[in-house]
This record gives C-alpha cells, sequence and structure tokens, in this order.
C-alpha cells in the first residue's frame, strides 16, 4: 500500500461559517478527509486573519470555537484529520521567515489578491509587512506538511502558484526537501449570497449554516430573483437567480425546475417555499453543533491534540530545513 498523500487546507478564524464556506471549502475538505487516500490536516489560521484583523482581536477565540464547531458538526472528524491552530506552532512562523529570505518582493506585489484588497480595504492600515508577506506564510503552512494537495477556491490560486515557486527556489538552493503541491480546484459549485454578489460577511448577504429555517426564511424571500418575472406565469430566467442556484445545489431535480420557471409554469414564491423545504437537512448539522456546543472544553481538546500532531511533523521539516541551510550546529 503506498502512504496516504498529505492534504493540507486552512480557513482563517470568521466566527460561524455561511453556506459559501460549507459548500466551498468544508464539503471538499471532507470528502477528501473520508476517501481514505489521504492524510488531511485542516488549520485555523489565526495569524492570517492578523494580516487585516491586527486592530482588533477581542474576538478572536471565540470566532476559532465557533468555526470549529462548526467544521465538527458538518463532519470534519478528529480521527480522521488533524485540526490544528496555527499559531500554536511556533515552526510555521520561523518558516515562514525563512521562506521570506527567498521570496522577492516582485513575486509579492505582483499577486492580484493583494492587489485587489490594497483597493478594496480602505480606512484600516493594511499596507504592512505582514499582509504583504500573507502568502509566504501560507506557504509555509503548506510546505510544512510536504502537501501534495491544497483544497482551495480559485481566489487562492495565486497563493498556490507562489508556493510552487518558492518551493522549486528552495530546493534549487538547499536540496529537494519539499514536494510541489497541487491546488484541488473544482470540487466545489458557486454558492451565491442573497443579492448575488459573492456570498460573504462583510457584504451582510450570508446564509449562515447555523440559520434555523425562522432566520433562514426571510433570506431567502429577500433572494434576488429574475427582475421580469412579475406573476407566477411569466416566463423566468433561472441563470443569475439566487433561488435557482441554491436549487441546484439541494435539488437532485433542480433541471426540472429550471424547464418550469422558464415555461411560467412556477412562481417564484411557491419555487422559495420549496427551496425552504429542500435546506432541511441543515437542521442535523446544526443538532451536531448545539451538542458539541455544549462540552466546549471537548473541542478545546481536539485543537490540542490536533496540534500536538501537527506539531510533531513540523519540527521535523523544520529541522530537516534548519540542516539544509546549515542553521543547525555540526554535532562532534
Ligand atoms: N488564505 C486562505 C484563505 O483565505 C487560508 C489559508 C491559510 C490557507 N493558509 C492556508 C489555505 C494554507 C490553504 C492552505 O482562504
Ligand atoms: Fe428563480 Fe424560481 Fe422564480 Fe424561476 S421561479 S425566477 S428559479 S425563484
Amino acid at each position: 500500500m503506498t502512504s496516504p498523500l498529505p492534504v493540507l487546507s486552512g480557513m482563517r478564524p470568521t466566527g460561524k461559517l455561511h453556506l459559501g464556506n460549507y459548500w466551498g471549502a468544508l464539503v471538499p475538505w471532507i470528502k477528501l478527509q473520508n476517501s481514505g487516500e489521504h492524510r488531511c490536516f485542516f488549520m485555523v489560521a489565526d495569524l492570517h486573519a492578523l494580516t487585516t484583523g491586527y486592530e482588533d482581536t477581542k474576538d478572536l477565540q471565540q470566532n476559532i470555537h465557533d468555526m470549529v464547531l462548526d467544521w465538527l458538526a458538518a463532519g470534519i472528524d478528529p480521527e480522521k484529520s488533524t485540526l490544528f491552530v496555527q499559531s500554536q506552532i511556533p515552526e510555521h512562523s520561523e518558516l515562514s521567515l525563512i521562506l521570506s529570505m527567498i521570496t522577492p518582493l516582485g513575486w509579492l506585489e505582483r499577486i492580484p489578491t493583494y492587489k485587489e484588497q490594497l483597493r478594496e480595504i480602505s480606512g484600516r492600515e493594511i499596507a504592512t509587512h505582514g499582509f504583504l508577506g500573507y502568502p509566504v506564510l501560507q506557504a509555509a503552512d503548506i510546505l510544512m506538511y510536504k502537501a501534495r494537495a491544497v483544497p482551495v477556491g480559485e481566489d487562492q490560486l495565486s497563493h498556490l502558484e507562489l508556493t510552487q515557486e518558492i518551493a522549486r527556489r528552495f530546493n534549487r538552493l538547499y536540496g529537494d526537501i519539499f514536494p510541489e503541491p497541487k491546488a484541488l480546484l473544482g470540487l466545489a459549485p458557486r454558492v451565491p449570497g442573497l443579492d448575488g454578489r459573492k456570498m460573504s460577511k462583510s457584504y451582510g448577504n450570508a446564509v449562515e449554516l447555523s440559520d434555523t429555517p425562522e432566520v433562514l426564511w426571510p433570506k431567502i424571500q429577500r433572494m434576488f430573483t429574475d427582475p421580469a418575472k412579475l406573476r407566477a406565469n411569466d416566463p423566468g430566467h433561472p441563470e443569475g437567480c439566487v433561488v435557482y442556484a441554491l436549487h441546484k445545489i439541494y435539488n437532485a431535480e433542480a433541471s426540472v425546475r429550471e424547464q418550469e420557471c422558464r415555461d411560467g409554469r412556477i412562481g417564484c414564491v411557491a419555487c422559495k417555499k420549496h427551496l425552504l423545504s429542500l435546506m432541511e437537512p441543515l437542521k442535523d448539522i446544526q443538532e451536531r453543533r448545539a451538542q458539541l456546543a455544549q462540552n466546549p472544553a471537548r473541542v478545546r481538546e481536539i485543537l490540542d491534540e490536533g496540534t500536538r500532531r501537527a506539531r510533531s511533523v513540523a519540527q521535523q521539516t523544520l529541522a530537516e530545513v534548519q540542516t539544509a541551510l546549515h542553521l543547525r550546529p555540526l554535532h562532534p
């Protein structure tokens, strides 16, 4: 038997997760975990959260707890996967510093997420050293576990490419230590927010995993639909309709709905009510979450145990790196 390929992915601790996080990240993680072909490391990227959120850190522990509750409730299994907190493994910071030595500024400055966020985040000073170095820290996360595969969203592709470049440069300078990680894309459907833009907490257009039907229904009512479809028997255009985008995820017969909409055989209100009932399985996750929430010490334990396991891998990799760079005194 070949040994399982290491997989690493991470999420910034933003608190409770929304459906975009769930379908875009958690579901692919759970599939990899359950495939049995991978050794999965799932990381709480709390240091990455500091790069843009360094001013106000008071909710960090609560956000980590809330996010990990969602991971566990959704099906991340600490028996199968290693869950850990980035900042609790100081080797991440050290490897990041070492990698920063061999990373030209130009590589970082041309990364699209960097330029975009500099433009978009206003009112906060984010033109910091740490923010520019965000993808170097991410490269350290990935290379630390010699991950072969990294499930990410499309927005992270440039960070993966940078990681590959850093790995190549490192190996050329100091010897073959890091295998090149591949991005695993396309495992996830796109979940638009209520208004049709990308689902995001900061846009206020998110459906949270923990939304009960009472909270969910008014949100479904607000969802952007075909503005030209005024009456139930007007023909509609499901493309661009947020309700339909969710039908594609939750309704095994979405193509039937698509045709009914086009033919003017269903109205938006009925279509929305149907969606509400299709999303009932969220209840299972919520029930598991409520149960887990009663035992916060257990969540702490899971993270501590995962962090211990991950750290022993990290220490081993860092030792190899230090040896390769002659940062370790030779034994007599
Ligand atoms: N930058 C990622 C995001 O915002 C989070 C992250 C941090 C990550 N380190 C990682 C993802 C390593 C994959 C691998 O989504
Ligand atoms: Fe969207 Fe359904 Fe209305 Fe068609 S019928 S526009 S799919 S909500």
